[in-house]
């Protein structure tokens, strides 16, 4: 469960969120879209924890985790959230194996890791490059190893910045194949940034930000 509640964010005299309000539960599919510079990708850092509100407050499974300490916050999000970031941020010293374990290394590690790992990476049909560097891989494929390292700790919450953003069209769609099919797969709550209309109609949930607040909204809460 998911609940944002007049949340709003400032960077020292700029508001960029505003009485940001919306709540979905259990395994839905959430689209963001909205002009460049509205907040899309502030509005997922609060979610995915890395960023705190300036103002309201953020609910995840009845924890509302900017009360947590700093290491307690580090665990919580690294076992809940998994993120893809627009610009991939794998480790280029790494092979694809170790990129999808790093946030395995953080804290005690499952027994089964590895294998997980392994069968994400079969999953996302890069089983034949295990053991290449991110640098020896296509933007495509880099995307896809970044999706598995999300997915690595079996999160509740998939949140992807622009996950094909600098992809091309017949890739985009792929990709966009694979988050679904590992959504319904994973059962998790799938959450994405993107300028790609072409994408919306795929996902449950729409919220479209405009200058910082959701001048529309349609979710769970409203029942639309
Ligand atoms: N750390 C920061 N310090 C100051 N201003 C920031 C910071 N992060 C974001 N902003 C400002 O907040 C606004 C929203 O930024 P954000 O990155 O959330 O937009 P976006 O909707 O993701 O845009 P894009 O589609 O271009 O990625 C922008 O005006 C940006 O300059
Ligand atoms: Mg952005």
């Amino acid at each position: 469960m998911l609940k944002v509640s007049n949340v709003s964010k400032n960077f020292g005299a700029v508001e960029v969120l505003r009485d940001i309000s919306f709540s979905f539960a259990g395994e839905t599919s959430v689209v963001i879209t909205g002009p460049s510079g509205s907040g899309k990708s502030t509005l997922l850092h609060i979610i995915g924890t890395l960023e705190s509100p300036s103002g309201g407050q953020v609910e995840i499974n009845n924890t509302d985790p900017f009360t947590l300490s700093e290491p307690e916050l580090a665990r919580y999000r690294n076992a809940v959230i998994g993120f893809v970031f627009q610009d991939h941020h794998l480790l280029p010293q790494y092979s694809v194996l170790e990129n999808v374990l790093v946030p395995t290394f953080a804290f005690e590690q499952k027994p089964d890791a590895t294998q997980r790992a392994h069968e994400l990476l079969k999953r996302v049909g890069l089983t034949h490059r295990t053991s290449h560097r991110p640098g020896e891989l296509s933007g495509g494929e880099r995307q896809r190893v970044a999706i598995a390292r999300a997915l690595i700790n079996q999160p509740r919450i998939l949140l992807c910045d622009e996950p094909t953003g600098n992809l091309d069209t017949a890739t985009s769609e792929t990709i966009a194949d694979l988050l679904f099919e590992l959504h319904r797969v994973e059962q998790n709550m799938l959450i994405v940034v993107t300028h790609n209309l072409a994408l919306v109609s795929r996902f449950q949930q729409h919220l479209q930000l405009l200058d910082g607040t959701l001048p529309k909204v349609r979710n769970e809460m409203e029942g639309g």
